[in-house]
């Protein structure tokens, strides 16, 4: 046999390779991100029965129960649950909660009678153990199995056929024909390309942690995001205890969709009121604050998006954008500089609070609205949320969801509300909602400087 082992250059961002070691990735563009990787000959695929193409009419629609974990916000932001077969990612920053997301989605599917696997290679399964007791986790079926060896968790796993595979973390297993080392791109890929083919042979959802960092030094998991079904972030700041749920890509529901959740002593708990938990701790009445309403998957959510207009600087001032789009800010800046309002001398700060992005274009009203609050030092009308797109000309334009917004806005307690003009219409629904078409910026520009009076 003397299967040949050869080494190749891996681009530990994107997982391109090359026979020769390059400064720079020819696929993503990233500087000094070749790595040496001792790779086996490729494996042929297994052996099975001939395929046979079948025509779409003759294919039996296919449509399994999915698998609830219990949890709400979870399940929903999976798209209703787990899809048999499907294989998850669950990224996140270390230490923001991967782990103990996971274990409380595995008790909680082994509290319906099911057994779970929840292999780990990150933590011994005392350590395991042990964090479950602080979660109150004792399932009589959920199996722990501590182990680095792919072939082993899989072998396992065909065993005991359970409901749902975890594996924490797809960097911390290994593929042992490989020779290059766990966490490397060419481990990761070959391990998650493994349990898939687990997923899809016995239809058992599998649930796999990574690691992602904000710098992308570990990248792992990003060169897996076309290979699995779906994506789900776990994002928080590192100061506070809110973690922010989201699917950023979804074969089998929405992308967008979020929940928020609390870490406490007890685990994740969710905040049942995304909106209101994020509004609470704004203070109305201050310049600078607007509230808009984001579209999150198939609901809306209420967040205020803070700016501040600073003083003149010398040199070119800065234009920081936290949460929000940066090059859709300069746009913004722009636009209110011919709509009147000139702030190109001024250091520009603008970010979403709470730790959420707010990426779309509806955001762009709250955004110049706030600006504007800011730069006049006038607060905003109390009680009024903003959403609307802006055009390169400084129109306001129609944007999509609107009902759903109004609605958020509206169960808020929330009164009035500048939109475009173009969506006037759908406001009409919401009569306890005063609605103020704008059409221009400029428009809105004199219709705050009025309400604020
Ligand atoms: P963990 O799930 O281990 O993070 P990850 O798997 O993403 O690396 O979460 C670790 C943090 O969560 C750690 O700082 C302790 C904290 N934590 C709680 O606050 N409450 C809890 O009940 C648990 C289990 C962890
Ligand atoms: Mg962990």
């Amino acid at each position: 046999m003397g299967a040949k082992v050869v080494a190749v250059f891996a681009c530990q961002s994107c997982g391109a390779t090359s026979p020769k070691w390059l400064g720079r990735c020819p696929e993503c563009g990233e500087w000094n991100s070749f790595a040496e990787e001792m790779r086996g000959p490729a494996s042929r695929p297994a052996a099975g029965p001939s395929a046979r193409a079948l025509s779409i009419a003759e294919i039996e629609a296919e449509e399994r129960p999915r698998l609830t974990t219990g949890l709400e916000g979870f399940d929903r932001v999976l798209g209703g649950g787990l899809v048999p077969g499907s294989v998850v990612l669950v990224g996140g920053e270390p230490g923001i909660g991967k782990s103990t997301l996971l274990l409380q989605a595995a008790s909680g599917v082994a509290a319906r009678q099911r057994d779970v696997l929840y292999a780990g290679a990150e933590e011994s399964a005392p350590q395991v153990r042990l964090r479950g007791g602080r979660l109150g986790i004792r399932d009589e079926r959920l199996f722990v199995l501590a182990e680095t060896d792919v072939a082993r968790i899989i072998a396992e796993a065909e065993a005991r056929l359970p409901a749902v595979l975890v594996v924490d973390s797809v960097q911390a297993v290994r593929e042992p024909s490989l020779a290059s080392a766990p966490g490397t791109v060419s481990q990761v890929r070959a391990a998650a390309s493994e349990l898939t083919r687990f997923a899809k042979s016995r239809a058992i959802p599998v649930l796999l942690v990574g690691h992602v960092t904000k710098d992308g030094s570990l990248a792992g998991p990003k060169s897996l995001e076309h290979l699995v079904d779906a994506v789900v972030s776990v994002d928080g700041d590192r100061g506070s205890a809110r973690r922010l749920l989201r699917a950023t890509k979804n074969r089998f529901g929405p992308v967008d969709e979020i929940a928020l959740y609390e870490m406490g002593n007890g685990g994740l708990r969710e905040l049942p009121d995304a909106s209101a938990t994020l509004l609470a701790e704004r203070r109305p009445g201050l310049p600078g604050s607007a509230v808009t309403a984001a579209r999150e998957g198939t609901r809306s959510v209420l967040v205020e998006i803070q700016a501040l207009a600073g003083v003149a600087s010398a040199g070119s001032p800065r234009r920081v954008g936290i949460g929000v789009d940066s090059g859709r800010l300069a746009l913004l800046l722009a636009v209110l500089e011919g709509a009147g309002l000139p702030l190109s001398a001024r250091e520009v700060f603008v970010s979403c609070t709470g730790g959420i992005e707010v990426t779309e274009p509806a955001a762009d009203l709250a955004i110049v609205a706030a600006l504007a609050s800011s730069a006049r030092g006038r607060a905003l009308p109390d009680g009024a949320v903003f959403f609307g797109e802006i055009g390169l000309l400084g129109e306001v334009r129609r944007v999509p969801a609107a009902s759903t917004r109004l609605k958020e806005a509206s169960a808020l307690g929330f009164r009035t509300v500048f939109l475009p003009g173009g969506n006037a219409e759908e406001a009409a629904a919401f009569p306890d909602l005063a609605a103020r078409p704008v059409h221009r910026v400029a428009d809105l520009l004199s219709e705050i400087a009025r309400a604020a009076r």
